[in-house]
């Protein structure tokens, strides 16, 4: 049912003409990564938190839906809105405050990735997370979906850096747990419930985070890999590196990195793809020659020991993003469109042994799939591409069950980094344990009674 004409008038009154949208003027806006976020009867743009109080009371008293909006990079369908209902974007809440002194920022929650590592940098501090959407994933969204990226091996996820946070809940009330002190314990961390909730039980504003110190030079290579096994081994072994620390290391199948280099014409690298599997390494370090020296030993056991098969270092920044490109590049999909994500997580000491089952059972399933695999292997999180030489998606939910089988018992996880949002719905569903599943659902009904906070997403019904 679409939404009246008196209340688009109603809502729009409280942001002012110029900052709503109607559905028709959405048709030029990007939805960014998934095309159904912007099908929404309106579309507002408060500056403030007052103002989004107002619009939520509102829609509560009405029982109209709400979908909060940050950078729409969301690869689970969590801002995907309907007819009927309301976006509310938080673009406008770009306040950004860094402490160099307590090593913390407060930041509204439209303030882009790459906006509050600038200015964390500026003071010799860094956010400590990083992901390849950074130029356009805010920060009110990256705590939404509670966001994993390339650093959560060393800082933890968006949970692990967030001190506190100002909220609008679904009918309007203002919860206000700004904190900026590592220790707090001030009865029940509610606030801690809406990291990861997506926008189902709040409308994060504002968030204050924890910083860490700013890296110093890096030092990067192209690994190529015989096998899973070696893999792993380079990873522990660089995590073991007593004089730099890594700061990435970046899993790609074979298959991927071939896609990319075909597709980006990277001919130097056509050598290194043709292994089944390559590793980018960062490393880092007071100095450049630390950073190098200790790459170096690591590329050098790992040759004298058989588990690096090839391996090529930056020499400028330019290789460097060259490097990085082959990673976070989707040629795949470019080249067979149609296919499907997955997003797991394993502990690494069972990510060789889970990555061999899930290709058998997709095998004795259907031959004719193919798995690319990526992943930020440190923390054993990967991303699982199945395709076909012809679309796919309507199997999403048959080849979930294969990709996500027994993560659960084996200590990993069937939902890593992207959240639930409306994809992983079903997914939770098959997997939830009762007893959580029953509180999500008390919990969802105590604060949004009415269950118009990013309806059909998450909670499982
Ligand atoms: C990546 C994002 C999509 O790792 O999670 O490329
Ligand atoms: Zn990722």
């Amino acid at each position: 049912m679409s939404l009246t004409t008196a209340h688009a008038a109603a809502l729009t009154s409280m942001v002012g003409g110029i900052h709503a949208r109607s559905a028709e003027d959405l048709r030029h806006l990007d939805p960014g990564v998934e095309p159904r976020n912007l099908g929404a009867d309106l579309w507002l743009r408060p500056a403030t938190t007052t103002e989004v109080s107002e619009i939520v009371a509102y829609c509560h008293r009405h029982r109209i839906g709400v979908v909060p909006h940050g950078g729409r990079t969301g690869l689970s369908g969590g801002a995907i809105s309907h007819a009927g209902e309301v976006v509310i974007s938080l673009e406008r809440f770009t306040d950004c405050m860094v402490d160099p002194v307590s090593r913390t920022a407060v930041v509204g929650a439209g303030v882009r990735l790459s906006t509050l590592a600038e200015q964390a940098a500026a003071a010799g501090l860094s956010a400590g997370v990083d992901l390849g959407a950074r130029d356009s994933a805010t920060l009110g969204g990256m705590v939404s979906t509670n966001a994993g990226g390339i650093s959560a091996f060393r800082h933890g996820t968006l949970r692990e850096r967030v001190l506190g946070l100002e909220a609008v809940l679904p009918d309007g009330r203002v919860l206000s747990e700004l904190g900026q002190v590592v220790k707090r314990n001030e009865g029940l961390g509610i606030e801690r419930l809406l990291v990861g909730a997506e926008g189902t039980l709040g409308i994060i504003t504002r968030v204050s985070l924890s910083l860490v110190p700013l890296d110093g030079p890096v030092a990067t290579a192209l690994v190529a890999l015989p096998d899973l096994e070696s893999a792993v081994r380079l990873v522990t072994t660089a995590l073991g590196s007593t004089h730099a620390t890594p700061a990435a290391l970046e899993f790609m199948s074979g298959n991927h990195t071939r896609a990319v280099c075909r597709d980006l014409r990277y001919t130097e690298l056509e050598d290194l793809a043709r292994a089944p599997f390559q590793l980018l390494v960062e490393m880092t370090a007071a100095s450049p020659t630390t950073a190098e020296s200790s790459l170096m030993a690591l590329l050098e056991s790992g040759a004298s020991e058989g588990w690096i098969t090839d391996a090529s270092v930056a020499q400028n920044e330019e290789q460097r993003q060259r490097f990085w490109r082959v990673r976070e590049d989707w040629a795949v999909d470019r080249e067979r469109p149609g296919g499907l994500w997955y997003d797991i997580s394993v502990p690494l000491s069972r990510l060789v042994a889970y990555v061999h089952a899930v290709a058998a059972r997709l095998a004795a399933h259907d031959p004719s799939l193919a798995i690319y695999l990526l992943g930020h292997l440190a923390d054993g999180n990967l991303h699982l591409t199945v395709n076909a030489d012809h679309p796919i998606t309507e199997r999403y939910e048959e080849i979930a069950g294969i990709v996500t089988a027994g993560l659960t018992e084996l200590g990993g996880s069937y939902s890593a980094e992207h959240g639930i949002g409306h994809e992983k719905k079903a997914t939770l569903e098959r997997w939830i344990h009762p007893t959580k599943r029953q509180l999500m659902r008390d919990i969802k009904a105590l604060i949004d009674p009415h269950g118009i906070f990013n309806r059909g997403k998450v909670i499982p019904d």
